[in-house]
């Protein structure tokens, strides 16, 4: 454990929806493209719906200027549905993203969520990702976050947000959330990633992410540390200025 208290989370507040897309879309190019050439590029993509502002900048304007052949997907978190249910965040990233790229489908691993329990997909995923990285950390995970505060499947109190050693739990989410049944990332896992980002919009996570700035560790996502960067893409709305007129 480091003796340095974590680097003050990074923020960048964007006029509106459409800019904190190309933002966010820009730091992960920006990061991807300062790897050594050849290395493999580890990347957890986020669930829900904001992460589809970033998938449309990442599939037209950097469709040809990132090493997608090198680049390999996983999810931050996942539903436990089919893959082609319209809840299914590997469905959302395969319309908004892979079916725009020129990624090799090998390079695309979706959580297994075939398995007959959450519990047994989230084995697989943790087997899969414990295999293809060995004991090194995703180069980038993406996760957005709630207006609870949770981020990736981890809600507030629920006993996977104290998980210390695996890197995989199926959790039931609240009865708000749904499905309830889901796979989720650990802290420890996102904790061995080079950088996160966040990426937030929306005045419903205005008040979620006010206590997070203001470092309320009780939120999932005030929790959130990596090896290196933690980073705040989010709109006016969110941040609680209006937009510009
Ligand atoms: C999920 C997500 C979840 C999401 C937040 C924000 O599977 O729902 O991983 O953590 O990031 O709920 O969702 P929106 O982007 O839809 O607001």
């Amino acid at each position: 454990m480091s003796d340095y208290p974590a680097p003050e989370p990074l923020i960048q507040v964007l006029p509106e929806a459409e800019s904190l897309g190309r933002a966010a879309a820009a730091r992960m190019a920006s990061i991807l493209l300062e790897s050594p050439e050849g290395m493999p590029l580890y990347v957890a993509l986020a669930g829900g719906n904001t992460p589809r502002l970033v998938h449309d900048v990442l599939s037209t304007t950097f469709r040809e200027r990132l090493p997608w052949d090198r680049i390999f997907l996983f999810w931050s978190d996942e539903r436990f549905v089919p893959l082609d249910d319209e809840r299914s965040n590997y469905r959302m990233a395969l319309e908004t993203l892979i079916s725009k790229v020129p990624i090799p489908p090998e390079n695309v691993f979706p959580t297994p969520v075939h398995h007959a329990t959450p519990e047994e997909a989230a084995d697989a995923y943790e087997e899969t990702i414990r295999s293809v990285l060995g004991e090194r950390g995703f180069d980038v995970v993406f996760l957005g976050m709630g207006s609870d505060g949770h981020t990736a499947s981890l809600f507030p109190g629920c006993d996977a947000l104290e998980e210390k050693l695996r890197l995989v739990r199926a959790v039931d989410a609240p009865d708000y959330a749904d499905p309830r049944q889901r796979i989720t990332f650990t802290l420890p896992l996102i904790a061995r990633s080079e950088h996160v980002i966040f990426v937030v919009s929306g005045a419903d996570k205005r008040d979620a992410l006010r206590q997070v700035q203001q470092g309320h560790s009780h939120l999932p996502a005030s929790r959130v540390k990596s090896h290196g960067t933690v980073e705040w893409f989010v709109d006016a709305a969110a941040f609680g200025e209006e937009s510009p007129a």
